[in-house]
């Protein structure tokens, strides 16, 4: 399990810190706690001391009777100095409640106490989760130095709304419960999609004309792979689908291999149901030969006529079968022209989220290519990515779906 580095600053919220650190316990991780001078005329140290038999610091000038290290850990053999032995030591530092001061001095990159000091110094993720009277919190200072920490990368908690500290006081700024504050921190930990389930599907499928043939497209499944890959690997559940796409599956991740349009159809309508986010990258066969000989068909000198029917429309099927929460994700080649404009024509038509689409007659994507370049489009934005690696453009496309996905769950 992790070791939480949370620092306490003064406001009323400093209650819920206790509750905090009592689940982050009970859920297996090790904490220690920096409060500042303030936020000990909220609240004891004495309290979050019984909780978790280590010692609270304050100043950065005090002695580590734990000499940096995390409670059950060995205590290295000399005197380190405190703030950095504890920051290096620590999986991800939460500064929960995050008083307006505090928030301040962290933007200014004031280092005053422990607290501002360690959150310097800190590398690993942190999440400040500011917590204060509306007014406060609405304040242009305010809103410009937690844009400032979120510039900075720091995981900035936004507050909720409801009743306020201050009697009759209703508005936003309250401190997330304890609970949901070790979800921000656990999902910093795992990555920032853990929690999350993705249905991927990736690869071109294949229409049989007989034994040995088929109607099909030259979709390689590499965009697809890269996504299942890049998802797993930012800590989300993943469930890939391929139509056959001859690569090695992606480490965690669970594959499915199909063959046709239907088989496509049956495998996502089998896992859709348990899956927060949709990406539908493989290229579906739109037409199939209305009759499969079950024989190989003789070569004959002159023509072969194939019928074709229309296959079923996987992506249409799975937007009416959708529910409120869950987030669909489809891709589109376009050739040329006002290709953004038939995209955006075809997230309508088909009721997504989200269309990813690249432009099939740029010379320097081919199908077979690692390199992708892609438009993201959904009602909010639109995304350009330049030419990059498919990983790369698989991260991008996973940030917009995340945010749409967490926009919807909301
Ligand atoms: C009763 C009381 C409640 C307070 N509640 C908050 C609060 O919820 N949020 C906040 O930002 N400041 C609050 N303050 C103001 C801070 O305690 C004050 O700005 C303090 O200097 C913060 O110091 P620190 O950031 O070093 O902990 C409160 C002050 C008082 C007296």
């Amino acid at each position: 399990m992790s070791k939480i580095l949370l620092g306490v600053s003064g406001g009323i919220a400093a209650y819920k810190a206790v509750e905090f650190v009592r689940l982050a316990v009970a859920a297996g991780h090790t904490v220690r706690v920096l409060m500042t001078a303030s936020s000990r005329r909220f609240i004891g140290a004495e309290t979050f001391e019984g909780i978790l038999g280590s010692p609270v610091l304050t100043s950065e000038f005090e002695k580590d009777p734990l000499r940096g290290s995390f409670p059950g850990e060995q205590l290295p053999g000399h005197e380190p100095i405190g703030h950095l032995a504890l920051v290096e030591s620590a999986d991800v530092f939460l500064v929960a409640p995050a008083s307006a001061n505090t928030v301040a001095k962290l933007a200014g990159g004031q280092a005053d106490s422990m607290l501002t000091t360690s959150f310097l110094a800190c590398e690993a993720p942190r999440l400040v989760a500011p917590a204060m009277n509306e007014r406060m919190y609405l304040d242009p200072a305010t809103t410009r130095n937690l844009e400032v920490l979120s510039e900075r990368g720091v995981d900035v908690i936004e507050p909720g709304s409801g009743s306020l500290a201050s009697k009759g006081e209703y508005g936003i700024g309250r401190l997330p419960e304890p609970a949901e504050l070790l979800r921000r921190v656990e999902s910093a930990l795992n990555g920032d999609l853990s929690g999350f389930r993705l249905l991927v599907t990736a690869g071109g499928t294949r229409e049989p004309i007989d034994p040995v043939r088929f109607v099909g497209n030259r979709s390689s499944g590499r965009m697809g792979f890269a996504v299942a890959e890049r998802a797993q690997a930012r800590g989300a559940e993943v469930i890939l689908i391929a139509a056959n796409v001859n690569m090695a599956t992606p480490a965690g991740v669970t594959r499915h291999d199909v063959e046709t349009t239907s088989e496509l159809a049956v495998a996502c309508e089998d896992h859709i149901a348990g899956s927060d986010v949709l990406v539908m990258a493989a290229a579906p066969a739109d037409f199939r030969p209305v009759q499969v000989s079950s024989g190989k068909l003789k070569r004959t000198d002159d023509f072969l006529e194939l019928r074709l029917e229309a296959t079923e429309d996987i992506l249409a099927t799975l937007s009416n079968r959708a529910a409120a929460g869950q987030t669909l994700v489809g891709f589109a080649a376009e050739h040329g022209g006002d290709a953004e404009a038939r995209a955006r024509e075809k997230m309508a038509r088909k009721g997504v989220d989200m269309i990813v689409m690249n432009d099939v007659s740029d010379p320097r994507i081919g199908f077979d290519s690692s390199v992708n370049a892609v438009t993201i489009i959904s009602s909010s934005e639109t995304v350009e990515v330049e030419i990059a690696g498919k990983h790369e453009v698989a991260d991008r496309i996973l940030d917009s779906a995340r945010l749409i996905h967490l926009k919807k769950s909301r």
